[in-house]
């Protein structure tokens, strides 16, 4: 099995990348600026590719990535928090630039990395993951701020649908992940679970897809969440 998964050089991403190479896939990790948790993995069946998902790619350069020709699951999981509350996601501190630089990596950059990898995961009949936010949620927002980052994974749900209805005659599955509260640098290791307990959890709903309607939004433990 071919994967390809989007900031992978810590974090969730990182931990993707382990699980997947212990169950033999290829799988092609990309990040950002640096190599970070992937230069201590030491496996034949890894390709690590610099890719910024804010960067436009072209069908040349993504043939110098050496990208496979079928994709069997593409995880579009580079995200950023942007500020934290107390610096700039506040109603009186956010600014329309922290709102667009959030929006242009997790919302829009799994929408470029999708389509610019379309024809590679429609070969496969595949299946396209992305990694949104219980914080993108409407109902679950009882707390308010973190307008940035809450506002573009609801968009990103949004978008996850959209193309999950759209590539559905392609054959390509696409499904919108929570991972949980997970101790990574994003929540400054305060998670409420381990990384490893978060890509089980995610990794056997990408493998049941199919017990879910189309473009579902669901937790690392199986369950709906309510959007
Ligand atoms: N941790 C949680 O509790 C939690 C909860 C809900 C959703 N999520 C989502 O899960 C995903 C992974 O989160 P995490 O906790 O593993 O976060 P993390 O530890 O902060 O890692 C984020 C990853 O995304 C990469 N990234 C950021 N901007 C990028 C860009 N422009 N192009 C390519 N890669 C980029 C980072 O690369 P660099 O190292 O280069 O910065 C890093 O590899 C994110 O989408 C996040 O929003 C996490």
């Amino acid at each position: 099995m071919n994967v390809v998964i989007t900031g992978a050089n810590r974090g969730i991403g990182l931990g993707f990348v382990k699980h997947y190479l212990a169950r033999d896939c290829y799988v092609w990790a990309t990040y950002r600026s640096e190599h970070g948790g992937l230069h201590e993995i030491d496996n034949d069946r890894l390709r690590c590719i610099q890719w910024d998902v804010t960067d436009e790619i072209s069908e040349a350069r993504l043939k110098t990535m050496e990208m496979p020709d079928s994709i069997d699951l593409l995880i579009n999981n580079a995200g950023i928090y942007g500020p934290k509350k107390a610096h700039g996601q506040s109603f009186d501190s956010v600014t329309a630039e922290t709102m667009l630089e959030v929006f242009d990596v997790d919302c829009v950059g799994a929408l470029r990395v999708s389509q610019a990898l379309s024809t590679r995961v429609i070969t496969a009949r595949g299946v396209i993951a992305n990694m949104s936010s219980k914080m993108g949620s409407n109902e679950d927002n009882t707390s308010g701020g973190g307008y940035a980052y809450r506002a573009a994974k609801a968009a990103l749900v949004i978008v996850s649908r959209s193309m999950a209805l759209d590539l559905a005659v392609d054959g390509v599955k696409v499904i919108t992940l929570h991972p949980g509260w997970v101790s990574t640098d994003m929540t400054d290791n305060s998670g409420l679970i381990d990384v490893v307990t978060s890509v089980v959890g995610l990794s056997r709903v990408i493998e049941n897809i199919d017990d879910y309607e189309l473009g579902a939004f669901v937790a690392f433990d199986g369950q709906r969440v309510p959007f």
